[in-house]
C-alpha cells in the first residue's frame, strides 16, 4: 500500500503564507488583527499550546497578547478581564485556554466572551450555527475545521463516505460530527463505552481518533485503504509525543494518515488565525 502521509505542518505553512498576505492587505487599510489569549494556572501542555499560538500570530503579522493568570484567580476577575477585552477595539479574538482550574465554571467564562470575538467557536450561539449548517460565513471550530481542510487539500472526498469518530468532546468529536454531516458524510461517533469498537472502526472510510489514549487505534481496527486522522496528543513511556494511532502499523494499511506531531496540531492553530483575521475583517466591514 502506497500510503500518503498527510503533512499538516506543510499545509499549515502554505495557509500561513495566504493568511500573511491577507493580514498585509488589511494593514494597508489600517486594520491590525489582534488576538488575546488567557491562560490560567500552570498546566504544562496548555503553556506549550499558548506559546505555539503566539508564535503563529507573530509569523503572519497578527498582534497578540497573552494574559497569564494565577491558578487561584477568581471567576469574577477572569470575567472582568474578558469584559474589558470585549470592548477593546484592537482585539479581534479572545481565547481562554482550556482546561481551567476546578473552581472556575468554564461555561460561564465562554458565555462572557463576545460572540464576535469567540475565535474558538465555543459559544453556544456560534456552535449552534454549525449545528444548523449555516457554514463558512461564521467562525468554525478550529480542530474540526483543520481536519476538514487537511482532507480537502489532500483531495480526500467526504461526500457519501462512512466517517467514524472516536471521541465525543465538545472541542473535537461533537463539532466534527456536525461538520462531517454537513459535508455529506455518514457519521458514527464512538466513545470509551462503545460496544464492538473494533468492528465500528473497521467500517470507516475515514477514521478519526480524538481520545487522548496512546496506542488506542491498532492496525486490526483499520480497513484496508482507509484514511486515518489522529487528533491524539499523548506522551509515551519514553516521554515522546505520540497520537492515539499506532502509526507504524496502521500506516501499512491506511491509504492516508496524519502523523503526530505535524498532522492535525498545526492545522488547528492555522484555523485560529483564520478566525481572528475573519473577525478583524467583519469589524472593519461594519465600520465602512
Ligand atoms: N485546550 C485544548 N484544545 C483547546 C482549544 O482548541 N482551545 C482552547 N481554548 N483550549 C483548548
Amino acid at each position: 500500500m502506497d500510503t500518503k502521509i498527510l503533512d499538516g505542518k506543510k499545509i499549515a505553512q502554505e495557509l500561513k503564507t495566504e493568511i500573511k498576505s491577507e493580514v498585509l492587505r488589511l494593514k494597508e487599510k489600517g486594520i491590525v488583527p489582534g488576538l488575546a489569549v488567557i491562560i490560567v494556572g500552570e498546566d504544562s501542555a496548555s503553556k506549550i499550546y499558548v506559546k505555539n499560538k503566539k508564535r503563529a500570530c507573530e509569523e503572519v503579522g497578527i498582534s497578540s497578547e497573552v494574559y497569564e493568570l494565577e491558578e487561584k484567580i477568581s471567576q469574577e476577575e477572569i470575567i472582568k478581564l474578558i469584559t474589558k477585552l470585549n470592548k477593546d477595539e484592537t482585539i479581534s479574538g479572545i481565547l481562554v485556554q482550556l482546561p481551567l482550574p476546578k473552581h472556575i465554571d468554564k461555561e460561564k467564562i465562554i458565555l462572557a466572551i463576545d460572540l464576535k470575538k469567540d475565535v474558538d467557536c465555543f459559544h453556544p450561539e456560534n456552535i449552534g450555527k454549525i449545528f444548523l449548517g449555516l457554514g463558512q460565513e461564521f467562525f468554525l471550530p478550529c480542530t474540526p475545521a483543520g481536519i476538514l481542510e487537511i482532507l480537502k487539500r489532500s483531495e480526500i472526498e467526504i461526500i457519501g463516505k462512512d466517517v467514524v469518530i472516536v471521541g465525543r468532546s465538545n472541542i473535537v468529536g461533537k463539532p466534527l460530527a456536525l461538520m462531517m454531516i454537513n459535508a455529506g458524510a455518514t457519521v458514527t461517533v464512538c466513545n470509551s463505552k462503545t460496544k464492538n469498537l473494533k468492528e465500528k472502526c473497521l467500517g470507516a472510510d475515514i477514521l478519526i481518533s480524538a481520545v487522548g489514549h496512546a496506542g488506542l487505534i491498532t492496525a486490526d481496527m483499520v480497513k484496508q485503504g482507509a484514511a486515518v486522522v489522529d487528533v491524539g496528543m499523548n506522551r509515551n513511556n519514553e516521554g515522546k509525543l505520540v497520537g492515539d494511532v499506532d502509526f507504524s502499523e496502521v500506516s501499512k494499511i491506511a491509504s492516508a494518515i496524519t502523523p503526530v506531531p505535524g498532522g492535525v496540531g498545526p492545522m488547528t492553530v492555522v484555523e485560529l488565525l483564520k478566525n481572528t483575521v475573519k473577525s478583524a475583517k467583519d469589524f472593519a466591514d461594519k465600520l465602512s
